[in-house]
């Protein structure tokens, strides 16, 4: 997912920070478009660390690259945040004299715009009509929060926290846009305890060397990212991952399939059991049956290419059906959720064989939900598309 994230010359610019770790922590590639104002507020140096992409700052810079027209058109998301008074007249109006009113001007994805300002100026009949001809126009303008503003004054303009503006932007990306203009903090899972696992196990043979898969995390990262902004506590239990953990998780580092095993079934227990387990990991099936204890040593020299090495595995537990196993003997309420994903070749073998296995899975009721991901290639790193099945 591509995000193009604005930033205006507000104060609030730096909170824009968090907001990038929440879409970079969720798997999403982004561009940070600051104004020139907001460049004096928060600097590029900031926004190209935590972005980890170049930022772009204005239509002089890399013009082989027509940047004022592609990162527009690029984008599956604008969010400008803070929106000033100054860029809502802008983009109302559809001026383009700087590189960021360019971008709203060719973007054609969702578009949601973040205001903070002053009461006077939000609540002055300039900006409420801007406001207004931007959301006939199917911009999405969220409401500001009330509070603390720039001084010792308190009242509408406050910047909303960055996580109602994340939960903002990916209910607009779910489809779910109608509401954004006055969408509430949706913290629906205030109280409940998340636990997902995420990335690719590894199973060591030798000190040195592991059988590993090409899981980047990513959609455990997402899924951990949007519990906590939702209010729930989230216990990430991590393998190897390309994202970084989600700020505000609890996180546990593992490596292998049972430690995997250990680790999820340890929090789910944990403080009378998880409300949900969600299990977006790629867990091993198989492991080395006996790890070497030094270094295989390469047998013969240059002359002994077609040499063997026999390796013998043994299957690895099946975490969720562990769980399914916890939750029938009372070791989990009855009412946690366990949520599981299969990953498949995006090239189905054959249709029957397909149905057969779908039959076969609902009829073993084993979790809430399993969901299929869709292995895009040999390396299977690509995002993956979901399909959901209940069970
Ligand atoms: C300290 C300071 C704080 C400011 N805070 C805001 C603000 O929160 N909201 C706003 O609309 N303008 C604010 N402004 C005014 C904008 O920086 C000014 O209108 C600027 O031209 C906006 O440029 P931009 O829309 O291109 O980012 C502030 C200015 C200063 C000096």
């Amino acid at each position: 997912m591509r995000v193009v994230l604005g930033v205006g010359g507000g104060i609030a610019a730096y909170k824009a920070a968090l907001l990038l770790r929440l879409f970079t922590e969720g798997g999403a590639s982004v561009r940070v478009v600051p104004t020139e104002a907001a460049l004096r507020f928060v600097g590029e140096p900031t926004w190209a660390a935590l972005s980890g992409q170049a930022v772009a700052t204005d239509v002089w810079s890399d013009v082989h690259e027509v940047p004022h027209v592609r990162i527009g058109r690029e984008a599956d998301l604008v969010v400008v945040a803070p929106a000033t008074a100054d860029l809502l007249g802008r983009a109302a109006h559809g001026l383009a004299d700087d590189l960021l009113t360019n971008v709203l001007l060719t973007a054609r994805c969702p578009v949601l715009l973040a205001p903070a300002m002053h009461t006077e100026m939000w609540q002055h009949p300039a900006v409420v009509a801007n406001t207004a001809l931007l959301r006939e126009r199917g911009v999405h303008v969220l409401e500001p929060d009330s509070g603390r503003l720039t001084g010792a004054d308190t009242g509408p303009g406050r910047l909303p926290e960055p996580e109602r503006i994340h939960a903002a932007a990916m209910a607009l990306l779910a489809g779910d846009g109608g509401g954004a203009a006055v969408v509430p903090p949706v913290r629906d899972l205030e109280g409940r305890h998340v636990v997902v696992s995420a990335g690719g196990t590894r199973e060591p043979l030798d000190p040195v060397r592991f059988l590993g898969n090409a899981s980047s995390g990513r959609q455990g990262a997402a899924l951990a990212v949007r519990a906590l902004a939702r209010g729930a506590r989230v216990t990430y239990v991590r393998a190897h991952t390309e994202v970084p953990d989600p700020a505000g998780a609890h996180v546990v580092p593992v490596s292998t399939a049972l430690q995997m095993r250990d680790a999820v079934l340890t929090a789910a227990r944990a403080g009378g059991g998880a409300d949900a387990v969600v299990m977006a990991a790629a867990v091993a099936d198989f492991r080395p049956a006996a790890p070497a204890e030094t270094k295989i040593k390469k047998s013969g020299g240059s002359d002994d290419d077609g040499a063997r090495l026999d390796l013998q595995l043994v299957r690895n537990p099946d975490v969720l059906a562990g769980l399914v196993a916890e939750r029938r003997s009372g070791g989990l309420p009855a009412s946690t959720v366990l949520v599981g994903f299969a990953a498949r070749r995006a090239t189905r073998p054959a249709p029957s064989s397909s149905t057969a296995a779908s039959r076969r899975s609902a009829r073993a009721p084993t979790c809430w939900w399993s969901t299929r991901s869709v292995v895009a290639g040999p390396s299977g790193t690509a995002d993956n598309n979901r399909r959901h099945h209940r069970r």
